[in-house]
């Protein structure tokens, strides 16, 4: 079906930031597959352990234990405020069991609390709980009725502070708006959310669907601010398998025990081909010596950007993103599909979030050198716009 529009490239096979299209055309990719690639294309160790597990057994279901799974859980629980995980195969599938664990908790309680919060320019998915909180017209407006949801300004607690009632089960918000406008929220926001929503007994959850698995610098984007600004329940998904479809619900107690059996399942979810891939992801992943490394990087990329900025104050308005996940707010006239489009006619590929801001989500190996090359391609575009 036509959901994805024209497209005229396509690739035959990739290596770390490097993809090649079937006529051998090597193309520099800076999108990771919107912030899925995160240890690139082909990376050895998820490489290996997806062959590994190939030959061994793929799928059993859930009706059996699956030892890759626990472990998988076991490691997510370790290296973050929760206590519990589900697995799912998707990020708009992580946020729809957030919700339902959400109601659950206060059924359970007998507390009628019928509405959640969500943000203006959000995005958590397109099934149709996801969408409900998914707070941009175009992407609602055809799906109408759906679940109540108060919409918030981002970055505006007074807004937060009145849409946050007693009858708000929870409060979804993204660290960084990625497909949004790459808006950062601020540590006094997070504070004041993570106030509000434990005075008032709303939960409040962390979309990381594209902020985790090191993305911003940290294993998670709120580890940035600091653990006492850890939500209840966190949803991931992207780049936690390295490239195969997984996405999870992290959540504390009491709230990750108000799922009983049968409340909730996914046929697929956290199977033995997702988890050993993800097994194998999250060993570089959450290592302390790789997450510096990004950090590092990351510096490298912004310094650049920051350079670009300067030279052309009239055509970029602002640098927005944490980490490696970096926008480029252009001035109207100028269109941040052109400048994509003009990227990839040069071989270089790019995203757009929002209206009009490019988007960087490079694969996070990518090298200095890697990014010199990219920046400089964008600089030499932004120049020609
Ligand atoms: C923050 C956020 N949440 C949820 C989703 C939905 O994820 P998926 O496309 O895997 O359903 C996305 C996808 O871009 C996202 O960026």
């Amino acid at each position: 079906m036509n959901t994805y529009g024209p497209r005229s490239l396509s690739f035959v096979r990739g290596r770390g930031v490097w993809v090649w299209d079937a006529a051998g055309k090597k193309y520099l990719d800076l999108l990771g597959g919107v912030a899925v690639n995160a240890l690139g294309h082909c990376h050895p160790a998820v490489v290996r352990a997806i062959c590994a597990q190939a030959r061994k057994i793929l799928h059993v279901s859930n009706l059996y234990l699956i030892e890759p799974q626990i472990r998988l859980a076991e490691e997510l629980v370790e290296s973050t405020f929760a206590d519990r995980a589900f697995f799912c195969n998707s990020g708009t599938e992580a946020n729809e069991a957030a919700l339902k664990l959400a109601r659950k908790f206060f059924f359970l309680k007998k507390e009628s609390r019928d509405h959640l919060v969500a943000f203006q320019n959000s995005f958590h998915g397109r099934t149709t709980g996801s969408l409900a909180l998914t707070a941009q017209e175009k992407y609602q407006k055809a799906f109408r009725p759906l679940l109540p949801v108060n919409v918030a300004r981002f970055n505006d607690l007074g807004d937060a502070d009145r849409m946050i009632t007693p009858g708000t089960a929870a409060v979804f918000v993204e660290l960084v708006q990625g497909e949004g406008g790459m808006e950062t929220a601020t540590a006094t926001f997070l504070a004041g959310l993570r106030r509000i929503c434990s005075r008032r007994g709303a939960l409040l959850v962390y979309d990381e669907v594209q902020t985790g698995n090191g993305r911003t610098g940290d294993l998670f984007a709120y580890q940035h601010f600091g653990e006492r600004l850890a939500p209840d329940l966190l949803t991931t998904a992207k780049g936690l398998a390295g490239g195969v479809p997984i996405g999870a619900l992290l959540a504390r107690r009491p709230y990750a025990d108000a799922f009983e059996a049968g409340d909730h399942a996914a046929t697929f979810g956290g199977n033995f081909l997702a988890c050993a891939s993800a097994l194998a992801a999250f060993r570089v992943l959450s290592s302390a010596s790789f997450l510096k490394s990004v950090r590092d990087r990351s510096a490298v990329l912004w310094a650049r950007l920051r350079a670009v900025k300067e030279r052309f104050p009239d055509k970029i308005e602002t640098l927005r993103g944490l980490g490696m996940m970096a926008g480029l707010k252009l001035r109207l006239p100028f269109s941040s599909k052109t400048l994509r489009e003009r990227l990839q006619a040069r071989r270089v590929l790019t995203g757009i979030s929002g209206e009009s801001v490019l988007r960087l989500t490079p694969p996070l190996v990518i090298s200095r050198m890697e990014i010199l090359l990219g920046v400089r391609a964008i600089e030499e575009e932004v120049a020609a716009l």
